[in-house]
């Protein structure tokens, strides 16, 4: 399926595509992740503010297919403001879940998504550690 048929996906994967939310640059960011799909090179990066055990904002940079920008946009929306205990259990399936499914060949797409999410939780840990052992 060709990247610009937009009638393979659903209304709101073509909502997200074409007016994505929460894309830029995350200034005062204290969690980032970024992945890169091997096969097809597009690439996500997801920045975080968390504060206390809750994201306050997030903010993502993607590069890639409808289906990539449209999750990504996804998962800043499911994650502001939602706890950071929560936020680990989400998987690709939820994201995939929130933008009213994708077709079948693009569900690899929603991956970027989840595996940021799981590194920038990630640097975030490390990151408290870090100041922790500082302190
Ligand atoms: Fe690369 Fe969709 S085709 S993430």
């Amino acid at each position: 399926m060709p990247d610009d048929d937009l009638r393979a996906y659903s209304e709101i994967v073509i909502d997200h595509f074409q007016h994505p939310r929460n894309a830029g640059v995350l200034e005062d960011a204290n969690a980032v992740g970024e992945d890169r799909n091997p096969v097809c090179g597009d690439h996500m990066k997801l920045m975080l503010r968390i504060e206390g055990d809750e994201i306050r904002e997030a903010r993502f940079q993607t590069r890639g297919c409808p289906a990539s920008i449209a999750t990504s946009s996804m998962a800043t929306v499911v994650l502001t403001d939602m706890r950071v205990a929560d936020a680990a259990q989400l998987t690709r399936q939820d994201f995939v879940d929130a933008v009213g499914g994708l077709p079948k060949a693009k569900i690899h797409c929603s991956v970027l998504a989840a595996a940021a999410l799981k590194r920038a939780l990630a640097d975030f840990r490390e990151r408290s550690t870090m100041s922790g052992a500082s302190a």
